[in-house]
């Protein structure tokens, strides 16, 4: 739909924008999306380079912080956000009542939501409006935030396997302590095969913000009414749930599996053509052009197909990609893979069920809503979001009591 503007009152002229196509809402520093050139940049710095040469907790501390830590600040942030990745008893004892087939995100957002009945002092609803000037009362949540995250995630998917929740141990790093929270069977010894570590690290680094996608949106909404960064957070990861937004990974899977064999692409993309179908993983409302996150995962694939062996769902889709990139079609329309046509494939091929797709999106997006947050709660001008609507319901109607009412 156009944007199309109506009538001007003491506000200005109000904007007809669905979806708010066109519409900007906010000013931001933290992350450049250049949709024609396929490029993304972290606080200017390129994905690439970040991917290169930084850990994900790095790259948090860039996204909240706004630059790259040196290497005492580091030490300092990684050390406090492990510190912070054990969670209450009773939310352990709390998430126990899910029932045994919960979905790990339904898990994710409301113990992620309960989290803050745990933290009093975090609470602007008891504490007053201006308790997030206080620098040190922010930084305590953002620690909390992003090191319970993962303990939370991975205790959500041993609930749904049947088996006891692991504590955290804080002498691995942060995906390191993630993935032995999933799978730690027995000795304490258990570690993690690092090129995994390394695949999944590097797949949060390139989840961790996508400038003002849905979720994000959504996170400074509901911030904007001053709301404690829990319950803002657990927003945040609602939005993500949605099939639009947070599940085309799963939805690329699902396509391949169709697929069944390389035999069938050019049928299956002959249905695309016909418009019977999407090619899902492909196309992006930004991205003109190669999405540089599908092209640094492509990659990952490769590594972590190698290290975990190949499944016939690779070579479909590497098969596939290959065809649709020489067809007209798809040439002509500039789609091009996004980030979700490789990353489905490599949690799989990782071991984890599809339904913690949306989990593992996530745990690195939180960073990125964290950013939001603070670039948000620092702007003078901060406003509570209140969008307008163009009413066209009807109006003066006579009231029937119920008794008349047929
Ligand atoms: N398969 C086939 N055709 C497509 C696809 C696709 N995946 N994506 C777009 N097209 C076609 C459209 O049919 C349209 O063709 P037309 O001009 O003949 O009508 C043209 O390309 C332009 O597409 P739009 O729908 O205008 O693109 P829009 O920006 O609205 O949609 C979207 C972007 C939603 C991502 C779309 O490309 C899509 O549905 N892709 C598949 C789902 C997917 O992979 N989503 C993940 C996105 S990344 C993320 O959210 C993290």
């Amino acid at each position: 739909k156009k944007l199309t503007l109506g009538k001007e009152d003491k506000n200005g002229i109000m904007v007809f924008d669905p979806a708010f196509m066109n519409t900007a809402v906010a000013t931001s520093k933290i992350t450049l999306v250049d949709g024609e050139k396929g490029e993304l940049r972290y606080r200017g710095y390129k994905i690439e380079d970040l991917v290169e040469n930084c850990s994900f907790l790095e790259v948090a501390y860039l996204l909240i912080n706004g630059e790259l830590p040196t290497n005492k600040q580091l030490n300092d942030w990684e050390n406090k956000v492990m510190r912070h990745t054990y969670i209450h008893e009773n939310l352990v004892e709390q998430m126990k009542t899910f029932r045994y087939d919960a979905h790990p995100m339904g898990m994710l957002i409301s113990s992620v939501a309960a989290l803050s009945t745990f933290y009093e002092e975090a609470n602007p609803a008891l504490k007053g409006p201006d308790l997030y000037r206080n620098q040190n009362l922010r930084n305590k949540q953002i620690f909390r935030i992003l090191g319970k995250l993962p303990t939370i995630a991975a205790c959500a998917y041993r609930h749904r396997i049947g088996r006891p929740y692991n504590s955290p141990v804080n002498h691995l790093n942060y995906t390191e302590n993630f993935l032995y929270m999933m799978d730690r069977l027995s000795e304490s010894d258990y570690r993690p095969h690092p090129r995994l570590a390394k695949a999944l690290d590097i797949c949060f680094i390139l989840h961790a913000d996508h400038e003002m996608n849905c979720s994000t949106a959504a996170m400074r909404h509901v911030g904007s009414s001053l709301v404690d960064p829990y319950t803002a957070v657990a927003c945040a990861a609602g939005a993500l749930y949605g099939p639009l937004h947070g599940g085309a990974n799963e939805g690329v899977l699902h396509m391949l599996e169709e697929i069944k064999d390389v035999s069938n692409i050019p049928q299956f993309l002959k249905d695309v053509k016909a418009k019977k179908r999407k090619l899902m993983g492909f196309g992006h409302r930004i991205y003109k052009n190669y999405d540089p996150r599908a092209t640094i995962l492509k990659k990952v694939a490769a590594d972590v197909f190698d290290l975990c062996g190949r499944t016939p769902l690779y070579e479909i889709a590497v098969e596939l990609e290959a065809q649709a990139l020489k067809d007209e079609y798809f040439v002509t329309r500039l789609l091009f893979p996004n980030v979700d046509f490789y990353s489905g494939l490599i949690y799989q091929a990782m071991g984890f069920p599809t339904d913690m797709f949306p989990v593992l999106f996530s745990i690195p997006r939180a960073a990125g809503w964290l950013a939001h947050w603070i670039e948000m709660l620092d702007d003078p001008s901060l406003k509570i979001f209140r969008p307008r609507q163009k009413y066209v319901g009807e109006t003066d109607k006579e009231f029937v009591p119920l008794s008349e009412r047929i």
